[in-house]
């Protein structure tokens, strides 16, 4: 979080021009598994991650630390926070973090009821009138872009009401591995375009929600946006995005949809890095570990239970959401954009797609098409 006057240092580094080196993961059956792991709970950790990235800061975190650790200290009161999938997994993990230490959390949920729901159960006790320390809830539904415009209207006009600009927008919410194909209609210029479900939710209506909330971002000091993204962008497909089956409709897979709708969420933060790299304003993608979520609802087996025992190399939900409260609020990172984090620290993206500065923007300019009837 920008803190004008803190003693910490703020640097201006951007990625352009870093290297690009394969990180050393592999896969867990079909996402990837770290290879060195440590889940001792003693908050440190050993992350598997190598020391690459050394031009920028590193924190002393590490695969366990909780967003409670990286969040102690932090007095946020006065800041706004959005986070899209704020009722479940990672993004509720969050906002009880970030709530508990003052912020004002604007929770969105697909339903009025999930969103108030988990918002009542961080902020209790706080009333209508106090701005610090709660959550007010939002309903976004991002396979319907008239929800998320609805919503970021809803965000002017909060945001208008108590003077605030947004100073975090946190795209979090996602779907993975839909086992059959599901399509999203999308209302182009008059016409309808079915779209792949997991692009259109994790990747397109955060663009459009994004698009709609740089003002209110802009206006912070230092606004941020943290997109989560996913080791799983390793899955997308050879030429990363495909342009000529964003329906699905040929040879669908649902792991390597998922892995092109993740390689987007990164490629937009990156894009979104560029664009905005002479302002304060900073966008960075998180991969958040193998956590035990209800993200694996649509997959058989031990991966769908989110209260199952932690396998080795997965992450209990306060710890998956370290890292994005760290990108959200490290002053360590003021200025730190276009960058991809695990375990609280930068690592690197594997492979070309990943580091191509001309898929980033042919996916913005495509997001852009898309959604254009509504920004
Ligand atoms: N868990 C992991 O191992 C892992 C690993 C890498 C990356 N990630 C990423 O982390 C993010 C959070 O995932 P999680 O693990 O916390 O999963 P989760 O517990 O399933 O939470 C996902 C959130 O997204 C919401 N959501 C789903 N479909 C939506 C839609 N159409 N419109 C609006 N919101 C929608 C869900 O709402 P409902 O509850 O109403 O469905 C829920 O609030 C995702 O982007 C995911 O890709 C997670």
């Amino acid at each position: 979080m920008a803190d004008e006057g803190n003693e910490c240092m703020t640097i201006d580094i951007r990625r352009r021009g870093l290297l690009q080196v394969g990180s050393a993961l592999a896969l867990a059956a079909v996402l990837p598994r770290c290879t060195t792991v440590n889940n001792n709970g003693d908050g440190a950790g050993i992350s598997p991650y190598p020391a690459l990235l050394t031009d920028i800061p590193r924190s002393n975190y590490g695969f366990a630390t909780t967003c409670d650790e990286v969040a102690a200290g932090y007095d946020l009161a006065g800041k706004t926070v959005l986070i899209t999938g704020c009722n479940s997994g990672l993004g509720y993990a969050s906002m009880r973090t970030l709530v508990a230490h003052g912020a004002h959390v604007l929770g969105t949920a697909r339903t009025r009821a999930k969103a108030e729901e988990a918002c009542a159960s961080v902020s209790a006790g706080m009333s209508m009138a106090q701005f610090s320390g709660k959550a007010t809830p939002l309903v976004c539904e991002l396979t319907d872009m008239e929800s998320v415009t609805a919503c970021a209207d809803a965000v002017d006009q909060l945001l208008e009401n108590y003077n605030k600009p947004l100073d975090v927008l946190m795209c979090n919410a996602g779907i993975m591995a839909l086992p059959k194909l599901e399509q999203v209609d999308v209302l182009v210029g008059g016409k309808h375009v079915m779209l792949e479900k997991q692009f259109v939710v994790n990747h397109l209506g955060h663009y459009l929600l994004t698009r709609r909330l740089l003002p209110q971002v802009e206006a912070a000091a230092a606004g941020r946006i943290v997109i989560l993204s996913s080791m799983g962008y390793t899955l997308a497909p050879e030429e990363g995005i495909q342009f000529d089956n964003l329906s699905g409709a040929e040879n669908y897979k649902p792991f390597k949809a998922y892995g092109q709708s993740k390689l987007s969420n990164a490629l937009f933060s990156n894009e979104l890095s560029r664009r905005y790299a002479d302002t304060p304003l900073t966008s960075n993608a998180v991969h958040p570990g193998m956590v035990n979520t209800n993200l694996g609802r649509y997959i058989s087996g031990k991966a769908k239970d989110p209260d199952a025992p932690l396998r080795k190399g997965f992450k209990t939900p306060d710890q998956g959401a370290a890292t994005q409260v760290y990108c959200a609020i490290d002053k360590r990172l003021n200025g730190v954009s276009g960058y991809y984090f695990e375990d609280c620290n930068p690592s690197v993206m594997k492979g070309e797609n990943a580091n191509s500065s001309k898929l980033a923007a042919k996916l913005w300019n495509v997001s852009q098409d898309l959604v254009s009837p509504y920004l």
